[in-house]
């Protein structure tokens, strides 16, 4: 069974229900699932061992927040070469932390990417829940590929 951990940043809370609907749409397909907050990963050991990673970050002041900045520095340690890599993040107006993370495991890591970031305004409304679980799916078959 291929492994995933998603690793979500929030303040408010909404990025953290967007990650437990990626984990849904990935353990549909029958993918071992392990879900963090940023605050529980303390080195790059942490990152390693699965098959896919999946980080997601808030926006505040058109940023991803400092904890997943921290972790991306971390990340550059963790030989993620060719894993299978996605990116999300709740958002209010700009939502631009999603694709700089993408952006950072595509280029730094050399991740195995699926097609693009997921930004999502609000996950409490039902189109908002089913694209969180399809972006889970998309990863589970990219898994899937391998
Ligand atoms: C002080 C503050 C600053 C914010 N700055 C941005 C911003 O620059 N761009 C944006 O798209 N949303 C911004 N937001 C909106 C949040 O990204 C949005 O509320 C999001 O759902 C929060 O996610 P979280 O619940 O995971 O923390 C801001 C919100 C607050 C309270």
């Amino acid at each position: 069974m291929a492994k995933a951990l998603i690793v979500f940043a929030t303040r408010a809370g909404e990025t953290d229900r967007i990650a437990n609907l990626i984990a849904e749409g990935l353990r549909f397909s029958a993918v071992d699932v392990k879900l963090v907050n940023v605050t529980d990963i303390k080195t790059e050991k942490d990152l390693m061992g699965y098959d896919a990673l999946v980080l997601g970050s808030a926006t505040y002041h058109g940023e991803m927040m400092a904890k997943m900045k921290t972790l991306l520095f971390m990340g550059e340690k963790a030989e993620l070469e060719g894993k299978v890599g996605g990116a999300f993040g709740a958002f209010g107006w700009s939502g631009e932390a999603p694709d700089r993370i993408f952006d950072t495991m595509k280029n730094i890591f050399k991740m195995n990417m699926v097609s693009a970031s997921l930004r999502l305004k609000s996950s409490t409304i039902e189109g908002g829940i089913r694209m969180a679980q399809d972006y889970g799916r998309e990863i589970g078959k990219k898994l899937e590929g391998k």
